[in-house]
């Protein structure tokens, strides 16, 4: 089969390997049939992490049909349509019976870091029964993907985690696919305005088509605290990564408030408990645990949240490394998500 392997920072190519094989009577083989690039993955061909071995077979999004089932999977069957987790979960350990599946012990976020990924015409996914979702006839399978991560990333450790409640003024620094998911479900509770802050300007645009209430590109600090009369904003939520954009929370954040982070940081950040330490704020991180899956694809299916609307791009599995040459150039291109079809 073909599959888009790591060969060192920099390095990638889509290649002959073996079809995965089970190992486990808890696996599954699947036919991937769409499948994306996630900003993670350009994280991992930069270097940024460094336990991705060469000849890893990256992903850890997308769907396809299941091609073989191990002795002890109950819920699959040869044939079904499944959407496949970006964290898999055995269920039964301690991490997985608190809810906490980013910490299974023999799971959390495996695919395409850990184990060969989901960028490949085939993958093995280990606890079959407790990492994936059937996905009902005729439904928008584009739309399916979006559920493989970013929207549980986006609603679980920027929605839950900041606390939104109805009436609430709440700030998303970083307008890529997370920030864009986070802005997406932050609506099911109603706040009274959502800020988007980015510097690309297509991206701010395309946040006020998904329900944005103001826009900020420059002087992040001083734009918002003028937006909300120099109060702040009850909710701060992190969708970038760096220091800066962590800087921007703690300098806008209400008393009382919630700061959530999401960004993946490889820098340390200074943290001003010198002004925060009497604000009464909470300061929350989190990898997502896909604990909310079952309910977000239920709202997909509703139409009650619209997730394609982020794909801007198409291709073929087959081109996949074009393709990741247009996701690494995202903002010349204006890129958010990019489906992959086999
Ligand atoms: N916690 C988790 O479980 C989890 C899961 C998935 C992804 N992530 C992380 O979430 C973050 C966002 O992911 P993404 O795919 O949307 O990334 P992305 O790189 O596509 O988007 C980041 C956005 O931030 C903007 N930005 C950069 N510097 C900025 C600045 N100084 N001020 C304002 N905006 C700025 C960029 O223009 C871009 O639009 C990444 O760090 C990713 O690794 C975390
Ligand atoms: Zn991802
Ligand atoms: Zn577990």
């Amino acid at each position: 089969m073909k599959a888009l392997v790591y060969h060192g920072p920099g390095k990638r190519s889509w290649e002959e390997k073996p079809k995965p094989a089970i190992k486990d009577s808890k696996d599954v083989i699947i036919r991937i049939t769409k499948t994306t690039i996630c900003g993670t993955d350009l994280h991992i061909m930069k270097g940024d992490v460094p336990e991705v071995v060469e000849g890893l077979t990256l992903g850890h999004e997308g769907i396809g049909f299941i091609e073989e089932v191990g002795a002890s999977v109950f819920n699959f069957k040869v044939g079904d349509n499944v959407l496949i987790s970006c964290i898999t979960s055995c269920g039964i350990c301690d991490a997985c019976k608190k809810g906490m599946y980013s910490h299974c012990e023999t799971g959390g976020w495996i695919l395409g870091h850990l184990i060969d990924g989901t960028q490949a015409e085939y993958v093995r996914i280990p606890h079959a029964d407790t990492s994936l979702y059937h996905i009902p006839k005729g439904v928008d399978e584009e739309a399916v993907v979006m559920l493989s991560d970013i929207l549980p990333t986006g609603f679980e450790c920027g929605v839950l985690n900041g606390q939104i409640k109805p009436g609430d003024t709440v700030a998303i620094v970083g307008a890529g696919p997370i920030g864009l998911a986070t802005l997406l479900t932050a609506q099911f509770y109603s706040p009274a305005e959502i800020i988007m802050v980015d510097l690309d300007e297509n991206r701010l645009k395309v946040a006020k088509t998904f329900g944005a209430t103001k826009l900020v590109s420059k002087n992040a600090v001083e734009e918002i605290m003028k937006l909300t009369d120099g109060k702040g904003v009850d909710v701060a939520i992190e969708a970038v990564g760096i220091a800066a954009t962590f800087d921007i929370c703690q300098s806008i954040i209400a008393a009382g408030g919630h700061i959530a982070n999401v960004g993946v940081h490889g820098k340390s950040v200074e943290l001003h408990l010198e002004k925060l330490w009497s604000r009464n704020i909470t300061i929350t991180t989190r990898l997502v645990d896909t604990v909310t899956t079952p309910m977000l694809l239920k709202t997909v299916l509703s139409g009650k949240l619209q997730p394609k609307n982020l794909i801007t791009h198409r291709f073929a599995l087959n081109d996949i490394m074009k393709a990741y040459d247009t996701f690494g150039n995202a903002a010349k291109e204006n890129a958010i998500k990019i489906i992959l079809s086999n």
